[in-house]
């Protein structure tokens, strides 16, 4: 499975590149105002740093409703780098813009989808990816898990070349379930993506080595 971070956070996405475990970036209006309003910067500019740190899908979106504004916008965040994946938004108008993009050659992942059907749909217009949002779901009452094994299968039924990214992420166990299930990608926030590194056993057992060595050592 793939892993990519969901945050515009320079600095978290550099350390996550770090480790060496990245493959790619989502970022949403959230996530990108976030960094404008704490670093004060251009969100082009933002958007074409975390392109040159990591080589990898980077998933940018606008705020149009409409095919031509999504269409524009699309094209112009695409101008930035050629990693650029616009996200589109999962409704007939977004559905245009992803044929659309596509003919231009420009990559789409379909946002905020939260159903087997919508993400039929996104397949048959042709999207790149797809994002079923996980923890929104579970915040509904559902097994967004659910969504994800159904949308899988149906992918596969029908051999649709598109990708599943299971984003909205929460906590360690998504990332499990989504690893199990063969999800393509997984979108983790960095706290969560810090969070599958720990383990008690491995925090007492490294203890104890460095205990043990240093005993020996004085004898
Ligand atoms: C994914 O592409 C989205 O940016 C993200 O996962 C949304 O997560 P949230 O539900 O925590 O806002």
């Amino acid at each position: 499975m793939k892993i990519f971070i969901d945050t515009a956070n320079l600095e978290e996405i550099k350390e996550a590149a770090d480790w060496g475990i990245l493959d790619g970036v989502t970022t949403n209006p959230t996530l990108l105002g976030r960094e404008i309003e704490r670093t004060r910067r251009d969100p082009n500019d933002i958007l074409k740093n975390i392109c040159e740190v990591v080589p990898g899908p980077v998933s940018a979106e606008g705020i149009s409703l409409d095919t031509d504004g999504i269409v524009k916008e699309g094209k112009e965040l695409a101008q930035i780098h050629p990693n650029i994946c616009i996200k589109v938004p999962m409704t007939p108008d977004g559905m245009k813009a992803v044929r659309k993009l596509r003919s231009e050659g420009v990559k789409t992942n379909v946002t905020l989808v939260f159903s087997c059907n919508q993400a039929l749909l996104a397949a048959k217009a042709g999207t790149d990816y797809l994002s079923p949002f996980i923890g929104r779901l579970d915040d509904a009452g559902h097994d967004g898990m659910e969504i994800v094994d159904q949308i899988l299968a149906m992918l596969e039924n029908y051999a649709f070349e598109t990708q599943v990214i299971v984003a909205s992420v929460r906590h360690p166990l998504h990332v499990v379930r989504a690893a199990e299930l063969g999800a393509h990608i997984c979108t983790i926030p960095f706290k969560v993506i810090q969070l599958m590194f720990k383990h008690p056993l491995t925090d007492q057992g490294t203890k104890r080595f460095i205990e043990d060595w240093e005993r020996a050592k004085k004898i």
